[in-house]
């Protein structure tokens, strides 16, 4: 045992997935570079910055407060260069051979099918749809927050594209299995959870909120048991894949996902606090944390901690 020999691949929803650690969207991912540099430095796949129709500036500074220990507050308001510019960005990341999920978010169901159809153009892996950022008027929750929003969107998008459609879902929700239901339904190849926690900081001295936006998402070490009990609730609920997402900084968080039913991971405030090397790092970690718990592959650990619950 501890040999590190335990097999990381997972294949899942028509994708390939060298290990489980994806580069999650937004953090670290908006350049072909910077996207490239998370697949050097041992990265599963990447997932691009939430891109949507036109460029947008984001919202004016302050836009991320970081709690050392437990995570970070953000609201960056989805600064992204366009659909139009993008395609570059992918070539860059294309080249270096990494594996790309597109994601995308839109106003409305058939905004986000043809943002969706385009970003499939680039030949990207899959596409990920942001329903889920709390904090930007007009996009995320507010558009996608509620089981028919999930299945007007994700029907739209699944009826547009030939790649794999993975919803990414709210945990601001009182029910976050209904959303990834109206996701199967409506074609998702797969969901992923979770986006960030709404939550806000205030500063006592200039009594206003810290983030300019005031409202911001929580991600971080903070978010890993609310991540978790929603890919928990979710993985009983339906049968496609889920990938797992929220504040996970180690190899036990990761595999904390994976007993709970995910088949993959995302991994963003972790990258922020340590930089890409923390892939390789994980991938090494939970390797032999695998072999030492005995099994073979990892695929063998989806969802085992729902036998003995
Ligand atoms: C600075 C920052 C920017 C983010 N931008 C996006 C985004 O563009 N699209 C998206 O779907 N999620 C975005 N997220 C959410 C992350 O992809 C992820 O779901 C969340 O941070 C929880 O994972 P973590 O605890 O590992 O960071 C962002 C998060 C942070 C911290």
């Amino acid at each position: 045992m501890g040999c590190v020999v335990a097999d990381l691949k997972v294949r899942f929803a028509g994708l390939e997935l060298r290990n489980p650690f994806l580069l999650a969207s937004g953090i670290w991912g908006e350049s072909g570079d910077s996207l490239a540099g998370a697949w050097a430095a041992g990265a599963g796949g990447v997932v691009t910055k939430s891109i949507g129709s036109l460029p947008r500036a984001g919202y004016p500074n302050p836009t991320i407060e970081t709690y050392e220990r437990w995570g970070m507050l953000n609201a960056m308001g989805l600064p992204n260069p366009g659909i139009e510019e993008y395609p570059r960005e992918i070539e860059v990341a294309q080249r270096a051979g990494a594996t790309i999920v597109g994601s995308v978010f839109a106003g409305d169901a058939a905004e986000f099918a043809r943002l969706a159809t385009q970003m499939a153009r680039t030949g990207v892996s899959a596409v990920e749809l942001n329903l889920s950022c709390p904090h930007a008027e007009g996009f995320g929750t507010e558009v996608g927050g509620t089981p028919e929003d999930v299945e007007e969107i994700v029907r739209a998008v699944a009826g547009a594209v030939k790649i794999p459609v993975i919803a990414k879902i709210t945990p601001n929700t009182s029910d976050p299995a209904a959303l990834a239901q109206a996701a199967e339904r409506a074609g998702a190849a797969a969901v992923s959870a979770i986006n960030t926690l709404r939550a806000i900081a205030i500063d006592v001295h200039l009594r206003r909120p810290v983030l300019s936006h005031g409202i911001g998402g929580l991600s971080g070490a903070a978010i890993k048991p609310v991540g978790l009990a929603c890919v928990w609730q979710i993985f009983e609920k339906v049968k496609i894949p889920v990938i797992g997402i929220g504040g996970i900084m180690t190899a036990e968080d990761a595999l904390q996902y994976v007993m709970a039913g995910a088949r993959a991971v995302e991994v963003g405030t972790a990258v922020a606090f340590e930089g890409v090397g923390v892939f390789g790092r994980l991938a090494r970690e939970l390797s032999s944390l695998v072999d030492d718990l005995g099994y073979a592959r990892l695929e063998d650990a989806v969802g085992v901690a729902h036998r003995s619950a």
